[in-house]
């Protein structure tokens, strides 16, 4: 049990710091290539400049100064474009020009593609006048950036990768140190409820002895009297019942291996269904098996029987008269499935999931006194998971119930 909320804990903790790291990583990439984006914009605009004011217009002609080396104001994986007023090309310098047509109306302009290049086009501007006369369009290719990034994204996505690897031991080392006391305490508690149920025992048992001692001589307390000792003597039972349960459910988990020992399910089952067949009579309900012969099974017969008998009352409880309750046995690879199957009032859908835990009963205003407390179930499922079983079951409303026990053969 703890060790599945052990996982758990560790698995949140995980995710939120997964997340929290590629938020990280992704703001991270955003603004490193927003802040690169707008330092190429900037230069390239710088170059577009220099480009611009190096043109003569004359006559209608734009043409760039035959003194002017763009490979002075251009490195190699920078290019230059001309244009006239029209979009069209007059003149290009450089490998990575764009081949996108000029957007007159848009300064910035990118083109995806093997090489992505990003763009910028500025407008030439007579000095003298301030006629527009044309457009230069510097591009750039983002190759190395690309490179650049690709880096920063195996780096990011490393460390991401190490700092969760990393965080997980720590995380192991930090579940268990917090789990630690939480299981101490529920052992303690666990400790303290078969201590106080050892100890009552014995003022249980002075009670029931005091009381039933004077119902053998009725003649000498009256009627009344008795009556008010039966009440004593039955309540007194109950809470013993009470009391064992709790003791059962405390110690289960700690049925270790010397309690252990090599066993007949088929026997512990046929002397349950002897014991349990006149009851089954005067309820009028058809107690039957299907039982595999000699069925040999590793485990703690006074345990295992315990198991049994709660199903099997339970069928018997929970069972009209006139029902079946069929008791089946069957062998898949080395697992054993017993199958107490009856056609009783069934439970709620919605209920089925509680009926394992302790003190949950389908009809809780019944009071305790008539019927069990809630717990037969319960402890049917420690001893199950004791012997390195489970048991599941499946139900209908008004049909019937089938609990099925699961147990490991060796
Ligand atoms: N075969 C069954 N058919 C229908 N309901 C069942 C059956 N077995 C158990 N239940 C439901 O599950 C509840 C819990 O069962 P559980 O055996 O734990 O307690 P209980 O029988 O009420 O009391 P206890 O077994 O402690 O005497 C029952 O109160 C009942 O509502
Ligand atoms: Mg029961």
């Amino acid at each position: 049990m703890f060790q599945r909320i052990r996982y758990r804990l560790l698995l949140s903790y995980l995710m939120v710091f997964a997340s929290l790291l590629g938020t990280f990583a992704i703001a991270v990439r955003v603004a490193l290539t927003r802040s690169l984006t707008e330092q190429i914009t900037d230069k390239l605009i710088a170059i577009g400049k220099g480009a611009a004011a190096n043109v003569e217009f004359e006559k209608g002609r734009l043409t760039v100064e035959s003194d002017f080396h763009p490979q002075d104001l251009i490195t190699y994986h920078q290019a230059l474009q001309w244009f006239d007023t029209q979009g069209n090309l007059i003149t290009q310098q450089g490998q990575t020009v764009l081949t996108l047509p000029l957007l007159s109306n848009k300064m910035l302009q990118a083109q995806t593609g093997k090489i992505p290049i990003q763009a910028v086009t500025i407008p030439i501007m007579m000095s003298d006048n301030g006629e527009l006369v044309g457009y230069v369009r510097v591009s750039q290719s983002l190759e190395e950036f690309d490179e650049t990034f690709q880096k920063l994204d195996w780096g990011l996505g490393g460390g991401i990768i190490i700092t969760l690897v990393l965080s997980s031991i720590g995380g192991i080392l930090l579940t268990r140190q917090a789990m630690q006391p939480i299981e101490d305490n529920f052992k303690r508690l666990k400790q303290f409820t078969a201590d106080a149920s050892h100890e009552l025992r014995s003022p249980l048992m002075a009670i029931k002895i005091n009381a039933e001692l004077p119902l053998e001589y009725p003649e000498e307390i009256g009627p009344k009297d008795a009556e008010k000792f039966q009440a004593i003597a039955s309540a007194t039972h109950q809470m013993t019942r009470l009391t064992e349960d709790l003791l059962m459910l405390a110690r289960t988990d700690r049925v270790s291996n010397q309690n252990r020992d090599t066993l007949n399910l088929t026997s512990i089952l046929e002397n349950l269904i002897q014991l349990y067949k006149p009851q089954a009579e005067v309820k009028q309900i058809n107690l039957t098996s299907q039982l595999i012969g000699n069925l040999q099974l590793i485990g703690n017969s006074v345990q295992l029987t315990r198991l049994f008998t709660n199903l099997v009352e339970n069928a018997l409880y929970y069972t009209p008269s006139g029902g079946v309750v069929e008791i089946k046995i069957s062998r898949v690879a080395s697992q054993l499935y017993v199958n107490v199957q009856d056609t009783g009032v069934g439970i709620a859908p919605e209920h089925i999931d509680k009926v394992f835990e302790r003190f949950w009963r389908a009809d809780q205003s019944r009071s305790y006194w008539s019927a069990g407390f809630g717990l037969g179930l319960a402890i049917a499922q420690a001893i199950a998971q004791n012997h390195g079983g489970l048991i599941s079951v499946t139900s209908q409303l008004g049909i019937g119930s089938c609990f099925i026990v699961r147990l490991p053969t060796s």
